[in-house]
């Protein structure tokens, strides 16, 4: 299969989960590269032993809300391909689980830096090299939280929210020169993120709060990694090429109702 065939591609939050998933994806379908971008190196360097043998794998320590960092390692790609094929910013994190009146302001921030600021950086420094090429796709991740509301996790749902608006801006700004911007919504899957959540629920019985979610989904599980890779890839390839502006949703039934 080759549906990335030649594509250099750009990941944030590679180390794990999703994005790990969405970076062995992209090499088996042929990507000339994949650079990995994460908080953690420690991460970076299993992704790194993981996927190697499928294709190109760089990995570059940064934090996606750091301005300097974001510059550097777009420029980075760019300097080391000559271009940037698809973009993929995918880190994020969940915040704390509270009602608004106990949640801190340190909090409310740190998750509009990382979920938000971050992909505004990345698309102000992606964006003017895709559309000098003329050609490229960007997938933002979002989440079934950026299209409703949910109680407890209220700077987390504001944050995914928020990149549904750039990604429409975006979308709206870079059309005229052939660059795509689409954004993802998954609903629970089972990574890291969800056994936080899951605990921040329900500190008592994580299990319980993990079956109460699963029986909002209509297909009775969470998803996996590799089935929001699947829809990434589909973004991110030629196959797509007619789509710009839309929110995605994999999400296992949920949007249905
Ligand atoms: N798991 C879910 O249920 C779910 C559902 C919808 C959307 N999402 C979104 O998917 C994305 C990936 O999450 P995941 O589920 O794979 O969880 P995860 O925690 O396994 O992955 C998040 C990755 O982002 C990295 N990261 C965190 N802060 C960073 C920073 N400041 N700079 C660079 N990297 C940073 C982490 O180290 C990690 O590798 C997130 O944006 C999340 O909000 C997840």
């Amino acid at each position: 299969m080759a549906r990335l065939k030649d594509k250099v591609t750009l990941i944030t939050g590679g180390a794990y989960g999703i994005g790990r998933a969405t970076g062995k994806l992209f090499l088996e379908e042929g990507a000339k590269a994949v650079v990995l971008v994460d908080i953690s190196a420690e991460g970076l360097e299993e992704a790194k032993q993981e996927l190697s043998p499928l294709g190109e794998v760089v990995t570059v320590t940064a934090d996606v809300s750091d301005d300097e960092q974001v510059k550097n390692f777009v420029e980075l790609t760019k300097e080391r391909y000559g271009r940037i094929d698809v973009f993929f910013p995918n880190a994020g994190i969940e915040g704390e689980v509270a009602p608004i009146p106990q949640q801190k302001l340190e909090d409310y921030e740190k998750v509009m830096n990382v979920n938000v600021r971050s992909i505004f950086l990345g698309l102000k420094y992606v964006m003017p090299i895709m559309m000098e090429q003329n050609e490229g796709s960007i997938i933002n991740m979002s989440s079934v939280a950026g299209l409703g509301g949910s109680p407890g996790v209220a700077p987390y749902i504001a944050s995914k929210h928020a990149v549904t608006g750039l990604t429409k801006s975006a979308a709206l700004e870079a059309a005229g020169s052939n660059v795509r911007v689409n954004s993802v919504h998954p609903s629970p899957i089972q990574t890291r993120m969800m056994e936080s959540l899951e605990a921040g629920f329900n500190p008592e019985d994580a299990e319980a709060a993990k079956e109460q979610l699963e029986a909002g989904i209509p297909l009775g599980r969470y998803g996996t990694s590799e089935e929001v890779a699947q829809l990434v890839l589909f973004l991110a390839s030629d196959e797509s090429q007619f789509i710009t502006g839309v929110q995605y949703r994999v999400d296992g039934g949920m949007g249905a109702s």
